[in-house]
């Protein structure tokens, strides 16, 4: 949650910065906030609502020239979304500012404790806490930077941190716990970013802070310490994203170009992973063959979106591998206290590396000895940089705040780590696992084939505008696909939205069926005759109180005629793969449903992309 940037160099700080939040906006748009340093003075220029207003304003009143900065765009979780409560707070002299994303736990005690001394807070969050700290610490007479290691010595939580001192005009100074920040080492300027799309249309040498770090930015360097000041190591990496890749491409929404590239990420990331002797190989698996085949349980844990690519996982891996898995959501986990060991294998999903709930729920894992394993899209991000192991999904940046590359990218990564498990536990033959790896190859293809049936999608939408109230059915691997498409819809549109088990709907959901309400039902494949034949029933149910079902159903499935009111056909493919091409018409439905009633598709109201905080 919310977008920091940090600039030092020779350009003009307000457009570097506000560049930096245009990237990050996807982090937060509830208020939106920059400070500049320019002669020995703070100049602070904050606006609720979404990063246009802050930058209307400052068309009209520029911040004065300056070549230092710093930025917020804000995901409220301390106070409501107001002028007062945007990013950077300052100090009660006004000499301090700061930027933060994540939450001080303990900021309660620590404001009281100096509220007794006559200083006075002009906003509700918690972050204002950190500018008083700080500003008290310079004041006393240290550097910024020890300012910073002594204030986060005092606070709990999660934080990053970013703060600039009006005396001191040639120094940014950052600090990390549990919440990302990277820096961006250019020639004669450096930055800081809560993601590379923060910098990378300036640079693509990156590094990554560990966590406790302090980093200290000047034009000609950076310097890294923990937070006591001794000198640490921060990772170095290369962003390879594409630039092109982080923009709408002629598409409306970023969204609706994300849907559009998912055979592109999808065969993306199936490459390289056979090797010359057609075995798989996931070259980022630092796992030992023993310790896979030693595996006796699987536990999946993820959030959202990401939490139902591991529902589709559950039918993949114990089908082919025989191992017993779990899935269970983040932020439920470890307050079950969970039954794993050493023999446990914990798989955590996640798009952006940050999710704060799986973050957690790793580092739970580990202190009770299960090896962990990532499937994630954010190379350097904190979820895989804590894992034992890593299967990087390649869908590029994903922009649009509702995932939709990124889930079928999991999908895929799910569908390899299942195939991995099963050939070093010989649960399949290596011909079996090839012939799967040839049908996995081979969905690109059939997702763009959904793509172009984008238009018979749109219209059925548009026909919709006036409901509020939409049931998903399906069974099986269709079943996550059913609460996908309703998570999608409840995004995106703002409507009553529910997915179902087919075989559950007549213990109690069915009394929410309506004359006229839609039901979107995912229809297996026919190869399972005692599936497809179930779902029949349900469907059948539904339409007996009055439904008007729109199936999703394989193409040449001459059954399904009579109980379809719409039809959406679906190239034949195997039932454990369907979900990578049945929630592409669930994606575009929602996308183009919210278009029609009006809404932001890619900033829905009360969301953000990155949710680091529990
Ligand atoms: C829904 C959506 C969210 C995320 C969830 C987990 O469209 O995007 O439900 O899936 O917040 O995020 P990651 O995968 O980044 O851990």
């Amino acid at each position: 949650m919310c977008g920091i940037v940090g600039y030092v160099g020779e350009r003009q700080a307000q457009d570097v910065v506000l560049g930096g939040l245009r990237r990050l906006e996807y982090r937060g748009y509830d208020s939106a906030g920059i400070t500049v340093v320019a002669d020995g003075e703070l100049s602070v220029g904050k606006r609720a609502g979404k990063l246009g207003n802050l930058e209307k304003a400052l068309g009209e009143e520029p911040l004065p020239p300056a070549t230092l900065g710093i930025g917020h765009t804000r995901w409220a979780t301390h106070g409501p979304p107001t002028d007062a409560n945007a990013h950077p707070h300052t100090g009660g002299a006004g000499r301090v500012a700061v930027v933060h994303n994540g939450i001080i736990e303990n900021f309660d005690e620590l404001r009281s404790r100096i509220e007794a001394d006559d200083h006075v807070f002009k906003s509700e969050t918690d972050t204002e806490i950190a500018a008083h700290l700080i500003e008290l610490q310079v004041v006393s007479g240290v550097d910024l930077p020890t300012a910073m290691q002594r204030v986060c010595q005092q606070l709990d939580g999660a934080f990053t941190l970013v703060a600039v001192d009006a005396a001191d005009p040639d120094r940014v100074v950052a600090a990390r716990r549990n919440s990302p920040l990277v820096v961006g080492l250019g020639e004669g300027e450096n930055f800081l970013g809560s993601d590379v799309a923060a910098f990378i249309d300036h640079t693509r040498e990156a590094l990554e802070l560990g966590q406790d770090q302090i980093v200290v930015l000047t034009r000609d360097g950076v310097e890294v310490t923990d937070f006591f000041g001794v000198p640490a190591e921060a990772t170095p990496f290369h962003v390879d994203w594409d630039l092109n890749a982080a923009e709408k491409d002629g598409h409306d929404w970023f969204m609706r170009k994300e849907i559009f590239e998912q055979p592109r990420a999808v065969a993306d990331s199936l490459i390289g992973r056979r090797g010359v002797d057609g075995l798989l190989q996931l070259d980022e698996m630092r796992l030992a063959d023993e310790e896979i085949r030693d595996l006796d349980k699987i536990i999946i844990i993820a959030c959202g979106t990401s939490f139902y690519a591991g529902m589709v996982a559950k039918y993949a891996i114990e089908h082919w591998t025989r191992t017993p898995v779990e899935v269970e959501l983040a932020s439920e986990f470890r307050y079950r206290d969970p039954i794993i060991d050493q023999t446990t294998l914990v798989v955590a999903i996640s798009q952006s590396g940050e999710t704060a709930d799986t973050l957690q729920a790793i580092r739970h894992a580990r202190t009770q000895r299960a090896k962990v394993l990532a499937i994630c899209n954010t190379n350097g991000s904190s979820i895989p940089r804590e894992s034992d192991a890593v299967i990087y999904t390649h869908a590029g940046p994903e922009i649009g705040v509702a995932s939709t590359k990124g889930f079928v990218t999991q999908l895929v990564a799910c569908y390899l780590l299942a195939l991995y498990v099963a050939q070093t536990k010989g649960t399949r033959f290596g011909d079996e696992i090839g012939q799967i790896m040839q049908q996995l190859e081979s969905m690109p293809g059939r997702i763009e084939e959904v793509l172009a049936r984008a238009d018979d999608v749109y219209r059925l939408a548009r026909e919709h505008v006036a409901n509020r109230s939409v049931l998903f059915l399906g069974r099986h691997a269709g079943y996550p696909v059913a609460l996908e498409g309703a998570l999608k819809l409840k995004e995106l549109a703002y409507l009553h939205a529910e997915g179902f088990a087919a075989g559950e709907l007549k213990h109690g959901p069915i009394a929410l069926v309506e004359d006229g309400m839609p039901v979107l039902c995912v229809v297996p494949p026919r190869g399972r005759d005692h599936l497809h034949g179930k779902m029949l029933s349900g469907i059948q149910e539904v339409r007996a109180r009055g439904a008007r079902t729109i199936c999703l159903a394989e193409e040449g499935d001459t059954t399904i005629a009579p109980y379809a009111d719409e039809l959406i056909t679906l190239p034949r493919v195997p039932v454990l793969l369907q979900p990578l091409i049945a929630i592409v018409p669930l994606q575009l439905f929602a996308c183009e449903l919210a278009t029609a009633l009006g809404h932001d598709v890619d900033q829905p109201r009360n969301l953000a992309k990155s949710v680091t905080v529990e």
